[in-house]
């Protein structure tokens, strides 16, 4: 794992941006794996600004998102979609039909997770996955469980993860008590990964994903060993071996 640390969260977000664009611009077909929930926002803004300055095209560009809450019409404006769309998609030259998030509306979730694992498998390895972290050392929307699953599968959210995003809802009771989530398998078979982590209060969960045991406690521990990583961070947090 590389971890580079930021005073700045500006810069942060400009060096993450910077690190997609550039597996763009050597690969116009690449395929990234994109991530939700408040820490890639910045990014993504820095992403649509070189759009917009013509320094890079998404023509080619395959994309998967890690997550999509069960049961939230995709018309929602938190619907995991919605998000993809406001905040990246209508603002770049991405082609609709390469866009591809899992769908929570489905009849089958079982069966929606296996057609999400399929696409992924016949699109070819992930070159580059963005992830955020929860609090409890979530990724995607893998909890932490006795165990963990390879697959894209539903996941009943843990009651902490409900409460941490309760702040994009009006109350908790209208925040989804379910999803659908890729497996560790996917998030791990990426290519590199890019974990990014903002904000002291996400110091300890980061220092247990870089320093801790690997455990299924602590999914992103699992991180520890992919051999790509890269860590942007703002925390005060050092990987105590390298
Ligand atoms: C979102 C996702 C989650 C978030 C995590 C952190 O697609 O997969 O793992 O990255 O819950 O969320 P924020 O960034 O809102 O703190």
């Amino acid at each position: 794992m590389i971890l580079h640390k930021f005073k700045d969260q500006n810069e942060l977000n400009r060096v993450g941006a910077d690190l997609l664009l550039s597996v763009v611009r050597s690969k116009p077909n690449a395929i990234l794996g994109m991530a939700t929930g408040s820490t890639p926002v910045g990014i993504y803004q820095e992403i649509v600004k070189s759009f917009k300055q013509g320094l890079v095209s998404f023509k080619e560009v395959t994309t998967f998102n890690l997550d999509e809450y069960a049961g939230l019409p995709v018309t929602h404006p938190e619907s995991y979609r919605s998000f993809m769309q406001s905040h990246l998609f209508n603002h770049i030259d991405i082609k609709p039909e390469n866009t591809y998030v899992p769908n929570g509306n489905a009849d089958d979730l079982d069966e929606e997770g296996r057609r999400y694992d399929e696409l992924i498998y016949q699109k070819g390895l992930v070159d580059m996955q963005i992830l955020g972290i929860g609090h409890n050392g979530h990724i995607g929307f893998n909890e932490p469980d006795e165990s963990l699953s390879r697959f894209t599968h539903k996941v009943t959210l843990k009651p902490e993860t409900r409460e941490a995003n309760k702040r994009f809802f009006n109350s908790i009771d209208d925040v989804p008590t379910h999803a659908l989530t890729m497996g560790m398998g996917s998030i791990l078979h990426a290519k590199s990964i890019l974990l990014v982590v903002k904000g002291a209060e996400k110091a300890e969960i980061l220092d247990r994903t870089l320093n801790g045991p690997i455990t299924t406690q602590v999914p992103a521990s699992f991180l520890q060993t992919h051999p790509r990583v890269i860590v942007l961070t703002d925390c005060d947090v050092d990987y105590k071996r390298s």
